[in-house]
């Protein structure tokens, strides 16, 4: 890592700290830290300066769920249930994969994300060492994860163990520590109970996250009642399985003795309301779970139940999501959406003394969105109602385009 220096002027900053306030303000950055933020900073000594001038300066977005590689199986089945998507179509593809498909779809999904704005990703999927290789190239920073799926079978659970630990062992804080490796039990309906309560000792052993998907359909709720006699949540809690390590994607069907569940135990929560909508799963009661002060992240889940990976439209559709259910137009506000799409997000993943706000001594992690277009103007007073409910991820200025045009070319190869 060098020391260089990059003074970014006269940006319109928009940070969760600040509550979203607005204010013109330069910044420097010293190596990948964030070293300076104030109104006038001296520019005689700096490597490189962008004149900033009517962009909007974010923190980078953070998508907490995702399956990268799947970028791969975009378009390829639309407009089914999720038991079907699964069983007929996902699941058979799946067992042609090999390492690179997965790299190249994990490349694929990198530069869609950096493009749009995101500099932060947690995934789960296969061959994860080679979406690592991916991450490494890209630049950008990830949380990975082996997806494990055993169905009670023990030769199988033993396996999904030893690929998740030697991905840890192999990744983790790889990149230049860009690369963190948390645990992937896929969900309690295809990963057994005495999967789940492995995962909770070794993650306990190796200070490792959980991420995992929870309560997605009414169906994988019936089931587990009719199996376990419990809801997924309630069963999660009664085997220990639950903390504030465990990032639950999707978390669809909840009673309100579940909503207590995950307060008490600091789950994180990550939002995927696309997928949930294309896939007809259901809505998820976001705007309770913000009044209960549950920690809601975002994600756009696989690029085949999406079918982008555009966060700006995830958070807006948020959003309506929650208005539209609730019939209350001021549910998830705009300043909430861009807590979810990124302090939120830093605090799913434990990453909140480095990301997801811009502050001096953070990451330097950070995007501008370019007001200088159409759908941009006029530019209001209210930044944060023009990002989430105006822009769209094809407005984020990518600064970096140099290493863009190399990733753009690797993916032709
Ligand atoms: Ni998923």
């Amino acid at each position: 890592m060098n020391d260089n220096t990059i003074l970014i002027k006269n940006a319109l900053i928009l940070s969760p700290n600040n509550n979203f306030e607005n204010k013109e303000q330069s910044l420097l950055i010293k190596g990948n830290v964030i070293s300076e933020i104030s109104e006038d900073i001296d520019d005689s000594n700096v490597d490189k300066i962008i004149d900033a001038s009517g962009k909007i300066l974010l923190p980078g977005f953070i998508n907490t769920h995702t399956h990268l590689s799947m970028a791969l199986f975009r378009g390829l089945a639309d407009d089914l249930s999720l038991d079907s998507w699964l069983n007929d179509h996902i699941w058979p593809m799946e067992a042609n994969l090999n390492e690179e498909y997965c790299y190249i779809g994990a490349l694929l999904g990198a530069v869609e994300l950096i493009k749009s704005g995101t500099t932060t990703f947690s995934d789960m999927y296969f061959y994860m060492e080679d979406v690592a290789r991916a991450v490494d190239e890209a630049g950008i920073r990830a949380v990975l994860s082996y997806g494990m799926i055993d169905f009670g079978d023990a030769e199988k659970r033993e396996n999904e163990f030893k690929e998740n630990i030697s991905l840890f062992e192999n990744c983790n804080g790889m990149a230049n520590g860009r690369i963190k490796v948390f645990f992937g039990p896929h969900s309690p309906y295809t990963a057994s109970e005495e999967l789940l309560i492995k995962v909770r000792q070794l993650a306990d052993e190796y200070n490792m996250g959980i991420h995992i998907h929870v309560s997605e359909t009414e169906k994988e709720i019936n089931d587990i009642l009719d199996e376990k006699g419990l809801r997924p949540f309630e069963y999660l809690d009664k085997i220990g399985f639950l903390g504030p390590d465990v990032v639950a994607a999707h978390s669809v069907w909840l009673s309100d003795n579940e909503i207590e569940i995950i307060k008490k135990n600091n789950v994180k929560i990550s939002h995927n309301p696309c997928s949930n909508m294309k896939l007809a799963s259901g809505i998820a009661p976001v705007s309770k779970l913000i009044e209960n002060d549950i920690c809601v992240s975002i994600g756009t889940d696989g690029a085949s139940s999406n079918n982008n990976l555009d966060l700006i439209e995830e958070l807006k559709t948020a959003s309506l999501l929650q208005k539209v259910s609730t019939l209350d137009p001021k549910a998830l506000s705009s300043d909430e959406a861009l807590a979810m799409g990124t302090i939120k997000g830093a605090e799913a993943l434990d990453l909140d003394d480095e990301i997801g706000s811009i502050e001096v001594g953070k990451k330097a992690d950070i995007i501008l969105i370019d007001t200088n277009s159409a759908n941009m103007v006029p530019n209001s007073s209210n930044l944060s109602s023009n990002v989430i409910y105006s822009a769209n991820g094809s407005n984020v200025d990518w600064m970096n385009r140099k290493s863009m045009k190399k990733l753009e070319k690797l993916l032709k190869n």
